[in-house]
């Protein structure tokens, strides 16, 4: 009888253990100060909303209230307060209002954490779920293939540590719209590159207590080469200088080859020349050009022609007009020159007249400006230099020729 009277206290014992320690009670609450709490640094789990005074409360790591779970329980009346649980550690600690601090914080801490806060009024509990944040590290971008070949299939991968979210982006300019990311943004992949695709790109972590950024990776996207075109001088005389130009897209700069006729010449750049071309040099020119990441060789060919220089009789026909332009033109100098001296001793000839007037001179400047003293006295030769300079000095109007004049002599 006795045993079974134990049996029914126990029964009936329980319920009412589960109805103070299990009756959730809407209204107390947890906030975690700070909302992002950072690896090494503290956190409070701050308890609010408590009706009643404090009897005593628990924390426990996890979400149920079973003694494993306990970490510490605390009895303000009692000396020390604090009670170690089954979970406690040394960096949890119990404040008098209900809150637990956990400082030095580890990753290990994050997870959920579960209140029981025990009044005079009644039970009432809270879980929270911390979080424990770390900074993110700097973000390297990689490439999964090098050298980048036009129409590869190019990933590119944002290597980075503890971040929530990845951003992507191109300087001076956006990604391509071809450009598809990953669902967690790590990557970038170009289904097939262009060369239009070539840039510096970079990524960016974020997470809410940090961002880095990665340094630039320069995309550099090899072609070419292509559109292989020759430009130049097809058509030469013989003894002027043959000059071709052989020119294409194409990245890296590729090498050059030359041939004539088929035969390899030494040049090695894009250009070619060739001094006092000979009809030897006549014939077929083939450029090729090769781009060593690429792979690609691409070779065109122009024909060229030497026009012989005209030899026999031919030059003296030529010449003859020539002959004629220069005599021409020699007794024209000549005519003038035999015109100036006239001139110049004509003029002579008049000013010496000035000592003895003569009324019959009308057009000469010295003349008219009557005093052939300071006449004189003005050196010859910048004077004839005038008049010659200005062959119509002796029709000239007297008032300009003095205009003249006197600037010469105020000089
Ligand atoms: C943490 O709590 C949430 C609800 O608050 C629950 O869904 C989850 O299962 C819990 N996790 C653990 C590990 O207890
Ligand atoms: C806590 O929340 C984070 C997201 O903030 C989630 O990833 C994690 O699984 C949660 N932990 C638990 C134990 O519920
Ligand atoms: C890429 O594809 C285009 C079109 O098919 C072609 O013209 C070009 O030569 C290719 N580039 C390379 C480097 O193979």
């Amino acid at each position: 009888m006795a045993a079974k009277c134990h049996s029914c206290q126990g029964i009936f014992i329980l319920p009412v253990l589960f109805c103070l320690w299990l009756e959730p009670v809407r209204g107390i609450s947890i906030q975690i100060n700070p909302q992002y709490p950072v690896l090494g640094q503290s956190v409070t789990l701050s308890v609010s909303g408590i009706t009643g005074n404090i009897r005593f409360f628990y924390w426990f790591k996890g979400s149920n209230i079973e003694a494993d779970n306990q970490i510490l329980g605390y009895f303000p009346g009692s000396s020390p307060p604090q009670t170690p649980g089954k979970q406690y550690f040394s960096r949890a600690s119990g404040l008098p209002g209900g809150s637990l601090v956990i400082s030095d914080l580890e990753i290990t801490d994050r997870g959920n954490y579960t209140v029981n806060v025990q009044t005079d009024q009644s039970a009432q509990q809270a879980s929270v779920n911390l979080t424990v944040y770390e900074y993110v590290t700097k973000p390297v971008v990689k490439s999964n293939t090098s050298p980048v070949k036009e129409n590869d299939t190019v990933t590119l991968t944002c290597e980075t540590a503890n971040a929530d979210r990845i951003l992507w982006g191109r300087r001076r300019s956006s990604l391509p719209s071809n450009a598809s990311l990953s669902k967690d943004n790590r990557t970038v992949t170009f289904p097939s590159i262009k060369r239009s695709d070539t840039g510096e790109y970079y990524c960016e972590a974020v997470n809410p207590v940090s961002k880095s950024s990665s340094d630039d990776i320069t995309l550099t996207v090899n072609y070419g080469p292509d559109s292989l075109s020759v430009t130049g001088s097809l058509q030469v005389q013989e003894g002027s200088t043959l000059s071709l130009e052989c020119s294409t897209a194409s990245v890296p700069l590729p090498t050059y080859l030359w041939r004539h006729n088929g035969t390899e010449l030494s040049s090695k750049q894009g250009k070619l020349t060739i001094n006092q071309a000979t009809p030897e040099h006549a014939g077929i020119y083939t450029c090729t050009a090769s781009n060593s990441v690429t792979g690609i060789t691409t070779t065109t060919d122009v024909h060229v022609t030497v026009s012989e220089q005209p030899t026999g009789t031919t030059p003296e026909a030529l010449s003859t007009g020539t002959v004629i332009g220069i005599v021409a033109a020699a007794i024209v100098i000549l005519a003038l020159v035999i015109a100036s001296i006239y001139l110049f001793v004509v003029h002579k000839a008049r000013k010496k007249s000035v000592s003895n007037p003569n009324p019959q001179s009308k057009s000469s400047a010295s003349v008219e400006n009557g005093n052939p003293a300071t006449t004189e006295g003005e050196p010859e030769l910048q004077y004839s230099s005038i008049n010659f300079g200005q062959r119509q000095a002796p029709k000239m109007q007297p008032a300009e020729e003095n205009i003249i004049y006197s600037e010469l002599r105020l000089s």
